[in-house]
């Protein structure tokens, strides 16, 4: 595999002696603006990750690549700022009396129970049975949402690299079904202490992907019909170098599919700054990012300042290298965040044993698809729905 990564910190990081410790392997080929192109085998990921996760507090970010020339492209894209996306689509805010329905299914309780339930497998990593079973296990669960709804669907997605697929779930748009909004999260965990060990991985991510879970729930509850194709993602192996996403998000571009904006929700449950979001400026879209900001200063009143990773540290960052526009709302100010995650003790209790947190992103995440997918709200669905549950 190739690899890209801030030169200093390739060069600085610890290495180990076990046979597949990342620096058997890795050799850097390339280095321009203070990034580094390598090659390592992939049987280094995770040392790798682990390595960066201990030299760098801030976690340590990388990116994989199947090419060389994809490498270079990635390399390209972050350093050049013309080469970055614009909005495809006007941001408007003119569908409230949709947020407010919606908004008003939103349940925190259902985000406590989807959080601990992922939390409870014994990790979600990407290389693991467990991992596999917790994609399943949300493919069920995002299923029992859209039956009987035509336009839903749910689909795992393979990876022929390893064996956790990512989990979509589509809803067809009603009138402008080529313009595709997606919302995502990552559902692998992982220890950096060691690929045995607990990895309940609460805040990360199994909050965002609870946040999301929710917004899908409360959405079809109230019985939504998007004007543009919605696609929900759960990402298979972020830990290990933006994996699922970048395979997902390449295959967009590949297609030649318009996806007018993205938004990525990872970690959304630890409160870990005065103000209750960090807007990621980095590997993101600003117009997406503004959009952002409008919706909550619109709708929710909840604060929020700018912060940057300093490095590609989610699945944002997959399609904002594909030149779609991104946008990531984060649990603090970086880099004022949960610190226990990758390790055994990122649980529900190290956020106060609740959901409140994550739900703000929720209802952040439902004013987002109401207003850039679109749409409206059907009665008889929201009947159906009713009634399915009831059952
Ligand atoms: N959720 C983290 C990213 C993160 C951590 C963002 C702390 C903001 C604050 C993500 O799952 C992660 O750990 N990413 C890796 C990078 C990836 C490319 C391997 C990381 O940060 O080490
Ligand atoms: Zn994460």
């Amino acid at each position: 595999l190739w690899i890209t990564i801030e030169a200093a910190e390739l060069s600085s990081l610890e290495r180990g002696s076990d046979a597949n410790d990342w620096s058997r392997s890795a050799q850097a080929v390339a280095q321009r603006g203070g990034l580094a192109i390598a090659r390592i085998l992939e049987s280094g990921l995770e040392s790798l990750a682990a390595a960066h996760h201990r030299a760098y507090r801030r976690c340590g970010g990388f990116m994989t690549h199947s090419t060389r020339a994809e490498a270079e492209q990635a390399v390209d894209a972050f350093l050049n700022p013309a080469r970055r996306p614009g909005p495809r689509v006007d941001y408007t805010i003119d569908n409230g009396s949709v947020v407010a329905g919606i908004l008003g299914h939103v349940k925190t309780g259902n985000i406590y129970t989807t959080i601990a339930q992922l939390s409870s497998f014994p990790n979600r990593r990407y290389n693991q049975p467990s991992g596999v079973d917790a994609a399943n296990w949300l493919k069920t669960l995002w299923s029992s949402y859209g039956v009987g709804r035509s336009d839903v669907s749910v689909a795992l997605y393979p990876h022929a690299g390893w064996i956790q697929p990512s989990v979509v779930l589509t809803i067809q748009g009603a009138t402008l079904p080529n313009e595709v909004v997606v919302l995502g999260g990552h559902l692998d965990s992982i220890n950096s202490g060691g690929s045995t060990l607990a990895a309940p991985g609460a805040d990360d991510d199994a909050s965002g992907i609870a946040s999301l879970t929710e917004v899908l729930r409360a959405a079809l509850s109230a019985g939504y019909r998007p004007a543009r194709t919605v696609k929900v993602m759960a990402y298979a192996a972020e830990e290990v170098g933006l994996r699922g996403s970048k395979e997902i998000a390449q295959a967009h571009r590949t297609a030649g599919a318009n996806v007018v904006g993205v938004m990525q929700l990872d970690m959304t449950n630890y409160k870990a700054s005065t103000e209750d979001i960090g807007m990621i400026t980095d590997n993101t879209d600003p117009a997406l990012t503004q959009f952002t900001k409008d919706l909550l200063n619109e709708y929710l009143g909840y604060t929020y300042a700018n912060a940057a990773c300093g490095y590609a540290c989610s699945d944002h960052a997959a399609w904002f290298q594909q030149s779609y526009p991104s946008t990531m709302p984060f649990e603090g100010v970086y880099p004022q965040y949960n610190h226990q995650i990758h390790s055994a003790n990122d649980t529900l209790a190290q956020s106060g044993n609740n959901a409140t947190h994550a739900a703000k992103f929720t209802r952040l995440g439902v004013t987002f698809l109401a207003e850039v997918a679109k749409g409206t709200l059907s009665p008889s669905l929201a009947t159906e729905f009713a009634a399915r549950q009831a059952r």
